[in-house]
């Protein structure tokens, strides 16, 4: 046989590394003319690509995990604009643009024609859907099905199944005066669950069995290694893993496996959801106030699948139909019990700022009863505090792609330490965006940007509590057509919960979990208690607290 001396493999390897390094840095050039040089980040590997991940400690190849959240604005500050631009090289080349202007992201959400949103492959494993969807005419099609079911009756069914639920919960914990939490998430996230559950998909799921025992616990049935919930959690922790390991590897760890046996069961899950609701047929149903109860999301999506069959047009065909159901539980809980945990966890820190909302509700319900459906716009406390939590602990960067050649207009970014003075920091650029690059509506930088929140940092309920706010520059649920379309649903749900919570318990810190230094600041113990770790979401890393009975 014929072999290569040694010196010409070591040449050949040589020459290939070379031509590779040499096509990168062509790539790389392209684009830093494409963008006329705009400054910002360069790295080699697209942070969600499996190179990306691996290498996301190494500087240059990645960009580390947390490196968004832990900037905020600060590489606004260096770039001196309210925009940065970013290129990484491989899997292919990539452009785009981070967005921290308020002004700018609102022209960007209203145009959705030049900025729609790019596909998105991480929510669409069970097939595509209503998130996913990146065709605007795709995006009304599923749209016109779900949307008519966040309705006013389904507000106040959201309401209700949340009363109900942290009712149980505060019969779970009985006469306690003291009740400490390991993980506030480990009771938001089994509460945000249930509520989608019985609000978005008829299927009430009884508290007892989960609450503060971990996600295992839940009530497994027969025919299944997993319960509901366990299989949704895993699937929302390892929804990455999932999309970045191919299925061939997905047995090769113990966290693997359970991952990929998480979405098979969430599959099966969902598909006896369907078949038991099909059975049903079309008996009427009602809601305890004995109203009609024909339109609940899951009705909704099941009549448009069901109308496919027919050959409807219009309609959602099995896999979207799959898709959309799973996307629902998943966008319909885990944002919701990140939030709220987190509003918990900030009003443990803040007592002033927990004094203040349980005054207000107070007010509200000054006989003290629990609060009515008709009782929740009155609370607006509950929600300025739900909303600020939401500024300080926002969704990451929501994707667009400009489909033409175009332009922005940015304001200049704030210097560190700077005080907005009228006239001083409102210089404006027209920046250049080429076809095909990213925008990121990057929702970290607009709620930590001075120019539109005076001491971002600073935990400040109050800010929402007047009219005048600047609506353009929160993100929490994005805006424009492709705006949330469950915000009433979680907010209705938060303000419902908080309320609640206040009213019968003192959220304090725990100090068993937590190391308590006094005379510390709401701030620092701020800093050292939510640590945040970023998913799908921003998610508490561990959440200690303490409910404490009040008289
Ligand atoms: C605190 C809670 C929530 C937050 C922070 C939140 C945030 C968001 C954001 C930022 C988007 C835009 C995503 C993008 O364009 O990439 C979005 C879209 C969406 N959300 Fe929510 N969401 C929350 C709760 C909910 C709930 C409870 C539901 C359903 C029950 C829901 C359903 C949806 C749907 C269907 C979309 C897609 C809309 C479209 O693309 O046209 N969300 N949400």
């Amino acid at each position: 046989m014929f072999h290569l001396p040694d010196s010409c493999l070591v040449a050949l390897c040589g020459l290939s590394i070379l031509a590779f390094t040499l096509v990168l840095y062509i790539r790389y050039q392209n684009a830093i003319a494409l963008i006329n040089g705009f400054p910002g980040i360069r790295t080699v590997f697209d942070p969600f690509s499996a190179p990306g991940v691996l290498t996301s400690r190494i500087p240059g190849l990645s960009i580390p995990h947390m490196y968004k959240w832990e900037q905020k604005y600060k590489l606004y500050q260096e770039t001196g604009w309210d925009i940065y631009s970013g290129i990484t090289i491989w899997p292919k080349l990539s452009v785009s643009f981070s967005v921290a202007d308020a002004s700018a992201i609102k022209e960007i959400v209203q145009n959705k024609a030049t900025f729609p949103k790019p596909a998105f492959a991480l929510l669409a494993l069970y097939g595509p859907n209503v998130v996913t969807a990146s065709n605007n005419e795709e995006a009304k099609r599923h749209k016109k099905v779900a949307a008519p079911a966040f309705s006013e009756r389904n507000n106040k069914l959201v309401w209700r199944e949340t009363s109900r639920i942290i009712e149980e919960i505060f019969a779970h914990w009985g006469s306690k005066d003291i009740v400490p939490v390991d993980h506030i998430v480990d009771i938001t996230l089994p509460l945000a669950l249930h509520v989608i559950s019985a609000a978005g998909f008829g299927r009430p799921i009884p508290w007892r069995g989960d609450v503060g025992l971990g996600a295992q616990d839940g009530a497994i049935p027969v025919g299944h290694p997993m319960s509901y919930q366990e299989a949704i959690e895993t699937v929302c922790k390892g929804i990455f893993t999932k999309l970045l390991v191919p299925s061939w590897a997905m047995g090769l760890t113990k966290r693997w496996k359970k991952v990929a046996m998480a979405f098979d069961e969430l599959g099966k899950y969902m598909s006896e959801m369907i078949e038991s609701r099909r059975d049903e047929g079309d008996r009427i149903k009602t809601d305890e106030d004995g109203e009609l109860y024909k339109s609940d999301l899951f009705s909704n999506l099941l009549s448009a699948s069901d109308a496919e069959l027919v050959s409807e047009k219009g309609a959602l065909s099995e896999r979207e139909l799959m898709g959309n159901i799973f996307v629902f539980l998943l966008a319909g809980h885990e944002t919701t019990a990140h939030s709220l945990a987190l509003a918990m966890g900030l009003l443990a820190c803040y007592p002033e700022e927990q004094q203040k909302l349980r005054d207000h509700i107070k007010s509200v319900l000054p006989d003290g009863r629990l609060p009515e459906y008709e009782d929740i716009p009155l609370l607006t406390r509950s929600l300025a505090v739900f909303y600020e939590a939401t500024r300080l602990f926002p969704v990451p960067s929501i994707a667009k792609t400009a489909v033409c050649d175009t332009t922005l207009t940015i304001n200049a970014s704030i210097p560190p330490g700077a005080d907005i003075v009228d006239g001083k920091f409102d210089q404006q650029k027209v920046v250049f965006v080429p076809n095909g690059a990213f925008v990121m509506l990057d929702v970290f930088g607009l709620h930590y940007n001075p120019r539109h929140w005076k001491d971002p940092n600073h935990f400040n309920p109050e800010r929402f509590m007047s009219a005048d706010w600047n609506r353009d520059a929160f993100m929490t649920f994005s805006a424009g057509s492709r705006a949330c379309l469950g915000r009433r649903f979680s907010e209705i749900e938060a303000v419902t919960a908080l309320t609640m919570i206040t009213m019968r318990y003192k959220i304090e810190l725990n100090g068993d979990l937590f190391h308590i230094i006094h005379g510390e600041t709401p701030r620092a113990t701020r800093e050292r208690l939510l640590k945040v770790t970023q998913g799908i979401t921003l998610a508490p890393v561990r959440l200690p607290l303490l409910f404490r009975k009040r008289d």
